[in-house]
């Protein structure tokens, strides 16, 4: 059955510019965001309740629900609460950088309807750490765990990278609940080399320096488009490095299998794929990364989740949580209720007591 936002809302978003509908979306949601009252009228609204047999224990925190919502979405940090009513276990805000930056020109994000998917460059606009911080120290986290992931300024050289992350770091760590650094966008020039571990752990190591002794489990955020040997490179520096988990995957640069016309993608221009056309490499990496390093670091899937099963999958190939971007530009605001609700009956149909059996399921 298609919802009232798939029947009424989503026609009359996409007859905006992709970007100017992601404005109109969030406005509502920071209001709410700033407002209890507005916040139990999105619960009520929404009609989501939490199901403990869904809830997740990951590098020591608490998930109500192991359904997120992935960086980009909340690049200023002026939402998570609204998108914790709207049922999300956590809400990873960013990409913030150490100095405030505009981002790529517009027009730089592009919708692919029949592909479900997006492409975007947007290019790490954000307001900056300081700005960051106060938008974050004005709000405290109202039930949804807090993630801040962290990028490169556009202005600082690759090999001023670590400490332009622990800047930030130094800066956001008393506000976190967990920290993720992003070396997977594809859209600052140079970001992805530094996955390489010889440019990755100085970044790490960096970081948890800025960290000053605060026990805030740090993750990485890698590409799909890694090949398999520098994913089970990331995996082995993760265990390493004693990081508390890899965040899988980023966006693609690949433009294979897509309906939408060649020439209309090639006019879109550059940026990374996301939405439907990368799940099934998302998982892919997922997999890889659960066969090298097992429940030794724990993995958070993002790529194409926009059902219940697409979760599940990722959940099956190792994730303990799974985050979704472009799933909730096509299914709308109660994506997570509703994935939260198919899980709950998987789980029951499938005969497991509680969704952390799930994870790995399967390999064994
Ligand atoms: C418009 C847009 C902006 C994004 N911005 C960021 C970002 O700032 N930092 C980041 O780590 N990932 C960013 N991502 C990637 C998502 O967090 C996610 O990894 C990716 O989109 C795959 O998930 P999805 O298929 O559910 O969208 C962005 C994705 C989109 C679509």
């Amino acid at each position: 059955m298609r919802t009232l936002y798939q029947r009424a809302v989503r026609p009359a978003m996409f007859t905006l510019d992709a970007e100017r509908a992601h404005e109109v979306a969030t406005r509502g949601l920071a209001l709410a965001h700033r407002s209890q009252t507005a916040r139990a009228a999105l619960r009520a609204t929404i009609g989501h309740r939490d199901d403990d047999a869904l809830a997740m224990e990951v590098f020591g925190l608490r998930f109500r629900s192991p359904v997120c919502v992935a960086a980009g979405f909340d690049k200023r940090a002026e939402l998570y609460n609204a998108l914790g009513a709207l049922g999300f276990g956590a809400v990873e805000v960013g990409t913030i950088t150490a100095h405030a930056q505009p981002g790529n020109e517009r027009p730089r994000l592009f919708r692919l309807a029949d592909d479900r998917a997006v492409i975007n460059r947007m290019g790490f606009n954000n307001p900056g750490a300081e700005a960051a911080e106060a938008a974050l120290r004005a709000h405290k986290p109202d039930g949804v765990v807090l993630g801040v992931n962290l990028g490169k300024s556009k202005v600082t050289a690759l090999e001023d990278a670590p400490d332009d992350y622990a800047a930030s770091a130094r800066r956001l760590g008393p506000y976190a609940d967990y920290m993720v650094i992003n070396v997977s966008s594809p859209n600052t020039p140079g970001l992805r080399a530094l996955q390489s571990v010889d440019a990755l752990r100085p970044i790490v190591r960096a970081v948890r320096g800025a960290l000053d002794g605060r026990a805030v489990p740090l993750l990485v955020k890698i590409a799909p488009d890694l090949a398999d040997e520098d994913v089970d490179a990331v995996a082995d520096l993760a265990w390493e490095e004693r990081l508390a988990g890899i965040v899988a995957t980023n966006t693609t640069l690949s433009r294979d299998a897509l309906r939408a016309p060649a020439e209309a993608v090639a006019a879109m221009g550059a940026g990374g794929l996301s939405g439907a056309p990368l799940r099934a490499r998302s998982t892919a990496v997922i997999a890889r990364l659960w066969r090298r390093a097992g429940a030794r670091v724990p993995i958070v899937g993002a790529g194409g989740v926009f059902t219940a099963d697409d979760a599940w999958e990722k959940l099956a190939a190792g994730a303990s949580l799974v985050q979704v971007y472009t799933g909730f530009i096509y299914e709308g605001p109660t994506i997570a209720r509703d994935i939260a609700r198919g899980l709950g009956a998987r789980l029951r149909r499938e005969g497991f007591a509680r969704l952390r059996d799930v994870v790995g399921s399967a390999h064994r």
